[in-house]
């Protein structure tokens, strides 16, 4: 049952996802390197153990992020005065509540979140509607790379938030074309909030992908129990390595899960037999770093221009508010 107050369209249902994951798969583990796409990370166990992370002591992005809302909210509130948030990938919906906090006039004031996790959505959407009394929520169950066409037509002004730096999840040209598609979203008038993490020293960032608790760890290995159900695979998670590094070159964290030992991993339903050498990876994330000026140009690409730019006081998160380069 959904809430009250509340309606979801159901874009990517079981089916639609498997399918979708097949060709993904299949196209990664064919490649070299080997990879399978991070979005595939957040079945319900995954997405726990992401909340689990959000709270580890060395993985500081949440934690950054949520205080610089809390402190910008009520500014962000007042430059963008929305009749409708759009939110991309909000998991557990817990950053929106400050920015709902901030609303000068929330009456009639909709939400519009868009993400895989069905259960999970309408848990962090109950929540919210009854701390809310005047929110309507239209969410939107799909692939936000695929289906932002479906997200209901404007009642207004719109804010779309892209938080927790998962735009830094994307390659360049894969997060262009979504911040390309998320600007058709907004009008001339929307505006967006991107969460960006910064650029910083290697000894803060490798922890935060690899903690002392070993839950980024599982969380990675996660990945190969959620392709084991969706194509009867065999993979053996404990058979793999989690192994995170920093690229400075290149902005981005990686992480890999590599095979302890010669590997057969059977995928019968794509009709692939996949044989791995020990030390042989598979690359499942890239968490790409930016700077003010690599996130201004990041915007450039997918035709967005910057209107604001918060910080903390160490600079390790940002948040960039971004208006379509065309509109005044
Ligand atoms: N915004 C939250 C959650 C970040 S985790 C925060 O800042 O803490 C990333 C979220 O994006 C997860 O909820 C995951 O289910 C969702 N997600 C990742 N890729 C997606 C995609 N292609 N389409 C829809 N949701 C996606
Ligand atoms: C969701 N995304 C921005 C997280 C990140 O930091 O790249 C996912 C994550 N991967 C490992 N830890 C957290």
């Amino acid at each position: 049952m959904w809430p009250a107050r509340c309606r979801f369209d159901v874009h990517a249902d079981d089916a639609a996802f498997v399918k979708m994951l097949e060709a993904d798969v299949r196209r990664g583990l064919s490649a070299w390197p080997r990879s399978i796409p991070p979005k595939y990370f957040y079945d319900e166990i995954g997405a726990r153990l992401f909340e689990r992370i959000t709270e580890l002591p060395e993985y500081y992005l949440t934690r950054v992020e949520a205080s610089l809302l809390s402190r910008v909210a009520g500014e962000v509130a007042q430059r963008t005065a929305p009749d409708e948030i759009v939110e991309l990938g909000p998991g557990s919906c817990r950053k929106v509540r400050w920015l709902f906090d901030a609303l000068r006039s929330p009456a009639g004031v909709r939400y519009v979140p868009i993400d895989f996790g069905r259960d999970g959505l309408r848990d962090a959407v109950s929540g919210l509607t009854r701390d809310y009394g005047w929110l309507h929520v239209h969410g939107v169950i799909g692939d936000f790379e695929r289906d932002l066409v479906h997200v209901p037509a404007p009642i207004g002004r719109r804010l779309a938030l892209f938080l927790g730096s998962t735009i830094g999840n994307f390659e360049p040209a894969a997060r262009a074309a979504l911040l390309g598609e998320i600007g058709r979203l907004l009008g001339a008038d929307g505006r967006l909030l991107l969460g960006v993490d910064l650029v910083k020293e290697r000894s803060i960032l490798e922890p935060a992908y690899d903690d002392a608790a070993g839950v980024t760890a599982a969380f990675n290995r996660n990945i190969l129990a959620v392709v084991n159900r969706a194509l009867d695979a065999d993979f053996r998670l404990d058979a793999y390595r989690h192994h995170a590094f920093y690229d400075d070159a290149a902005s981005r964290v990686e992480m890999h899960l590599l095979a302890t030992a010669p590997q057969r991993v059977h995928l019968p339903k794509l009709d692939m037999v996949l044989d791995l050498h020990e030390g042989d990876g598979i690359w499942t994330e890239s968490s790409y770093k930016f700077t003010r000026a690599s996130t201004e140009a990041m915007l450039a690409d997918g035709g967005l221009a910057l209107d604001a730019w918060y910080t903390d006081e160490h600079d390790h998160f940002g948040l960039a508010l971004a208006r379509p380069a065309a509109s005044p």
